[in-house]
């Protein structure tokens, strides 16, 4: 087996080789997944060696939505770190920031800024509590590592296994929340209600769109009901906003919330998060301390005002869309050319898959092996970007069209998957990455 030495180093030294998860080499292909970039320009990226990838995947965890190091962006930034990024004054650019947001949310009065999307989501949940008074939170999906969050797992360790990933322990979160977090079902409004109705919600937090598309009027009988119980609504758009439309996915379902945050897309790769809301519950924050040293540093601004600024221009969400759509139709195409069963979803701005196989992982790791022969860094989810373009998208499809050939030999029990496998399947769940 091949080792992957710097991976080996990294974890020496840092807690579990990096503090993002989802970066971790063992999620792709265990000892030959590149791990380490040098240089990022569009869509592709330059391992440590100077080899060339196209990145036909996770585009920065979704960050970079209009392409890694955008000329027009990084000259803003580096202008802004020229005459210092950060100051004991403030940084006025976000106050033109957060006019930009609220302009584009006609519902939304007031901002908070922060800088990843864990923290945009502590800040609302915060100032949610402060507003209702109750501690009871609903969830279906993923918001981040906080205790309020990971405190959903202390009834039951399998409560977090659907939305964040099998087996996240609560070593470290205060057995007191326990209860404090509780799940329901996206989609299903009678789970919703039964959840609201046996406990005291006092906030509901989810995307608005993710992995499903809202059905039968789901979003509209969530917001219906949290009014007349009183219930917060929180629509984190950390990952859909700024994907399919100019804000917040929830301005497309013409379904607002009472506070909504962002992160990721907003500042293209630079770190920048909000929350936005109605006044009445923002005002919470002067009574509730909220503060932190670097939520007031000058870059992510900038950079967040020049991406929206080139979003504006270029409306890059009719192309990044239809690219989805082709991909979901194409995944769809090979999967019935090739006798082999997939559930392909996802926003069409991330679509992704998954192949309905005991194998399904092993799969998973195949088609990264061999993709990566080919230069493309790809898995099963492309979180798509203006960069994509035709060429890349034909490449693709000749690459996992062969790729497949080979899946029917595994799956039809022609060939053994496990001798194709250079270093073992990937990986998946928390003690599996650690
Ligand atoms: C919907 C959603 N909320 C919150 C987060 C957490 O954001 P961050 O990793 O920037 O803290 C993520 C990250 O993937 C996310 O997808």
């Amino acid at each position: 087996m091949r080792k992957n030495y710097n991976w080996i180093r990294a974890k020496k030294v840092i807690v579990g080789g990096n503090m993002f998860i989802s970066k971790r080499p063992d999620l792709y292909l265990p000892n030959s997944w590149p791990t380490y970039y040098k240089k990022a320009k569009g869509c592709y990226i330059w391992d440590l060696n100077g080899k060339k990838y196209t990145d036909f995947s996770m585009m920065g965890i979704g960050t970079n939505l209009l392409g890694y190091a955008r000329n027009e962006i990084d000259k803003e930034v580096i202008k802004k770190t020229k005459n210092g990024s950060m100051s004991t004054l403030n940084s006025f650019e976000e106050v033109l920031l957060a006019e930009q947001l609220n302009k584009i949310h006609s519902w939304s009065e007031k901002v908070c800024f922060a800088r990843t999307g864990g923290e945009a989501n502590a800040i609302a949940i915060r100032l949610s509590r402060a507003f209702t008074k109750k501690n009871k939170i609903a969830i279906c999906g993923y918001h981040g590592w906080h205790d309020w969050y990971q405190s959903c797992n202390l009834k039951n360790k399998k409560n977090l296994n659907n939305y964040l990933m099998e087996g996240v322990s609560t070593e470290g979160v205060p057995k007191e929340l326990k209860n404090s977090t509780v799940t329901f079902k996206y989609n299903d409004i009678d789970n919703f209600l039964k959840v609201t109705r046996k406990h005291n919600v006092g906030t509901v937090i989810m995307e608005a769109e993710r992995s499903e598309k809202p059905q039968d009027f789901f979003l509209e009988k969530v917001r219906e009901i949290c009014d007349k119980k009183k219930i917060v609504l929180i629509f984190d758009e950390c990952s859909s906003g700024f994907r399919e439309n100019l804000g917040g996915i929830h301005l497309k379902h013409k379904v607002f919330p009472d506070l909504c945050t962002f992160g990721k897309a907003l500042g293209n790769g630079y770190a920048i998060s909000a929350v936005i809301g109605k006044e009445k519950i923002m005002k919470m924050g002067r009574k509730s301390f909220i503060s932190s040293t670097f939520w007031s540093e000058g870059i992510g601004p900038v950079a967040a005002l020049k991406t929206l600024e080139i979003m504006k221009k270029e409306k890059p969400w009719k192309n990044i869309k239809n690219v989805g759509l082709e991909i979901k139709k194409f995944w769809k195409e090979i999967s019935n050319n090739h006798k082999i069963p997939m559930v392909i979803q996802g926003m069409d701005a991330i679509p992704n898959f998954y192949i309905k196989s005991e194998n399904f992982l092993k799969y998973k790791t195949f088609i990264t092996q061999e993709m990566l022969k080919e230069k493309y860094l790809a898995t099963n989810i492309v979180y798509i970007c203006t960069k994509h373009n035709k060429e890349i998208f034909k490449n693709y499809k000749l690459k996992l069209e062969k790729i497949f050939d080979q899946l029917n030999n595994f799956e039809k029990g022609r060939l053994r998957i496990n001798k194709f496998l250079k270093n073992g399947s990937s990986k998946l769940g928390f003690k599996r990455l650690n």
